[in-house]
């Protein structure tokens, strides 16, 4: 197993328990290098295949033209051509800007919505901009921008977060929660203290909608209940079963905290358990908002499971990154990755197909749960 080092930085000994390290514009250069060196190389998926314990019925009448299956989904006031979504990963590096720039290409191609990386660092330094800016080569596509919730007591406001909606012009604005990353990471930002009050501010007053988004822990009833509660327009369950940031944390960190990350490699609940407790809450109109089913998945049959039980959108991240960072043989990046994405949109079709289904609203009434 590769170790990482971090440079040499000062470590503040600010917390009781988990050391402190301040975040800087070169830190997180050398923290987003080794996320993109660590998930290219190794292993770092949690276990489980979210949505084994769903069946489809199969239909071997179906009945309806395959070329007249309906894949179209709506989601925050857009129509997108299949409910997936790339879900927010890099940018901010040379490397990311690559990754970023295939993807936002296919993306626009296959009209679905991308998810850009954290873009703290662009917030703290401008120059940055250049390496998050997707608009320039994909005018068309619907970009969510990204930061994570703890940065609100860090110092970043609703104006800096309004500037990069302007300035990338982004179709809305995730806020990412990921409590078990950031005490896995050595420098991680740690002060959770009263963070609902700050996202109702930022979810009643940007200009764009907010997505509040786990990353890989998933986000119970209660958690959804508050998120929608202050105003929050889609949630993004962000479940256990694929990308772990406690491993890739654990790869960066010393001793205890590969200890650390190892142990808790697996916390969390599942995407399937996440979205079904959140989606059971939807018959009552005030918690009706749209769900997003992010970790884990890796093909259109998990797509279709997804949506049968209740998200709106499917994020996808891992297959893609890979897809851009490791082509095939005489490929390009951006081959690669509409490879991946047509992978995606057949193997849904073929699932829609064989389960009679001839549009997405039709699947739920197709699915089965397994009795254990
Ligand atoms: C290389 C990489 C970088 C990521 N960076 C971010 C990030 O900056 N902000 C964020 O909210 N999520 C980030 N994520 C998490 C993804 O958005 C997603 O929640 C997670 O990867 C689970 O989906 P998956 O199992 O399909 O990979 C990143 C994921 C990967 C693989």
């Amino acid at each position: 197993m590769e170790h990482f080092t971090l440079p040499h930085i000062k470590n503040h000994k600010h917390s009781k328990l988990l050391s402190y390290i301040e975040d800087t514009p070169e830190l997180m250069v050398s923290r987003k290098n080794d996320h993109i060196r660590i998930c290219q190389t190794e292993k770092i998926e949690s276990d489980g295949t979210p949505f084994a314990k769903f069946r489809f019925i199969p239909e071997a009448l179906p009945e309806i033209d395959f070329d007249e299956i309906n894949l179209e989904q709506s989601f925050l006031n857009n129509t997108f051509s299949m409910p997936v979504l790339v879900t927010g990963m890099t940018g901010g590096i040379e490397k990311g800007q690559e990754i970023n720039e295939a993807i936002a290409l296919a993306a626009e191609k296959y009209n679905i919505p991308m998810g850009l990386g954290s873009q703290k660092m662009m917030i703290k330094d401008p120059k940055f901009k250049r390496l998050f800016d997707v608009r320039k080569i994909a005018p068309k596509l619907f970009v969510i921008g990204n930061i994570g919730a703890v940065s609100l007591n860090y110092g970043i406001t609703l104006d800096d977060i309004q500037r990069l909606v302007d300035d990338l012009e982004l179709g809305a604005f995730a806020i990412h929660l990921n409590a078990l990353q950031e005490c896995i990471q050595p420098e991680g930002e740690r002060n959770f203290f009263q963070l609902l009050k700050k996202i109702e501010n930022i979810a009643k007053n940007l200009s764009v909608p907010l997505i509040v988004k786990e990353v890989g822990s998933g986000i119970s009833a209660e958690t959804f209940k508050k998120l929608v509660s202050v105003g929050v327009s889609a949630v993004d369950v962000g479940g256990k079963g694929g990308t772990s940031w406690s491993a890739i944390e654990g790869l960066r960190a010393d001793r205890e905290g590969q200890r650390l990350g190892d142990l808790f490699k697996d916390w969390g609940l599942t995407t399937d358990d996440s979205l079904l407790s959140c989606s059971g809450l939807k018959n009552n109109l005030q918690y009706n908002v749209p769900l997003i089913a992010t970790g884990g998945i890796r093909n259109g049959l998990q797509v279709a499971k997804a949506v049968a039980v209740g998200a709106t959108m499917v994020g996808v991240g891992l297959p893609l990154f890979k897809a851009a960072v490791s082509p095939q043989a005489g490929e390009t990046p951006l081959e690669s990755v509409e490879r991946e994405l047509s992978f995606f949109k057949k193997s849904l079709s073929i699932t829609m197909f064989c389960a009679g289904a001839q549009n997405l609203s039709q699947l739920s009434s197709r699915i089965v749960q397994e009795v254990p």
